[in-house]
């Protein structure tokens, strides 16, 4: 497995791999990997020849008194876990390449980055869509994988990809739980083994939705109404907000069906955790 860091390699290996009819899978992330990361990684190395996984914090997702500077990162760790996970390639460029001095160009897409994360998070999904674009460009991947645990970030790179005419074909993978219940998350490292106790509290809440809603209920209200009272119910959480939303559309929705997005973004103490389900579907 190779480490690159630099821009320019990793565009000439890219091109490279291309000429030879190779065929490119990317996994991005910002590093301090798990079992979800791995999943997508692995699923990665059965769609291309070449598997790269990049790891970037990236700073223009973050807004100011956000975790930038504590985000988790180990680059040691990381590669021993793609390594094992199949990977080809590790790009991990620096800050300074990818925003260098004069950069001033953003992609943004419109409508569905204002509710959810995007209402709670200004910025945040500019920054994601300019770093994913910024990959696609260097990296010149066939297919790229994301995980639907950020749902709207799936929605919004799919949005992106098909607005921009971006010729990779995107990969939504499903969550990846722990055995009871917590989705993986880079972030669950700032939980203290209190707050990672409290934590369970979303997927309890998403678990009480699905379950209503197979027992017949159907008001998008009253389903809100139980999941606020599970999670206030819990002490060290505070909601940052709870809402049911088309799955495709992101629109808010009176009546539940099958293609109804329960979104969940709750403060743990300090550490900010996002969860989901779709309620016609199993994960
Ligand atoms: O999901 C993430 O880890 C990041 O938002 C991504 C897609 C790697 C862009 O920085």
């Amino acid at each position: 497995m190779e480490i690159i860091e630099s821009v320019k390699e990793m565009q000439s290996l890219a091109t490279a791999f291309r000429a030879e009819g190779k065929r490119i899978a990317l996994v991005p992330t910002m590093g301090y990997l798990h079992e979800g990361h791995a999943s997508l990684m692995r699923e990665g190395r059965s769609l291309g020849e070449i598997l790269v996984a990049s790891i970037f914090v990236n700073p223009a997702q973050f807004g100011a008194g956000e975790d930038f500077d504590s985000y988790p990162r180990d680059l040691e760790r990381d590669s021993r876990l793609a390594a094992e996970a199949g990977v080809d390639v590790i790009f991990a460029p620096r800050a300074s390449d990818m925003y260098p001095p004069g950069y001033q160009s953003w992609v943004d897409v419109e409508r569905l980055t204002l509710p959810l994360c995007g209402g709670s998070r200004p910025g945040h999904f500019r920054g994601v869509t300019t770093v994913v674009c910024k990959l696609f460009n260097i990296v010149m991947p066939h297919t790229a994988l994301f995980g639907k645990k950020d749902y709207q970030q799936l929605a919004v790179i799919r949005r992106m990809t098909a607005d921009l005419n971006m010729a990779v074909e995107i990969v939504g993978m499903p969550i990846v739980r722990e055995a009871d219940g917590l989705a993986m998350s880079s972030r669950n490292a700032y939980l203290t083994p209190a707050e990672r106790e409290s934590a369970l509290c979303l997927s309890r809440a998403l678990g009480e939705a699905r379950t209503l809603f197979r027992g017949g209920e159907r008001d998008a209200a009253l389903l809100r109404e139980k999941i606020v009272a599970l999670i206030t119910a819990e002490p060290a959480a505070r909601i940052d907000y709870v809402e049911l939303r088309d799955m495709e559309t992101l629109d808010e929705v009176a009546a539940a069906n099958e293609r109804t997005l329960v979104a969940l973004a709750v403060k743990i103490g300090k550490t900010r955790l996002i969860d989901n389900c779709v309620l016609g579907e199993e994960n």
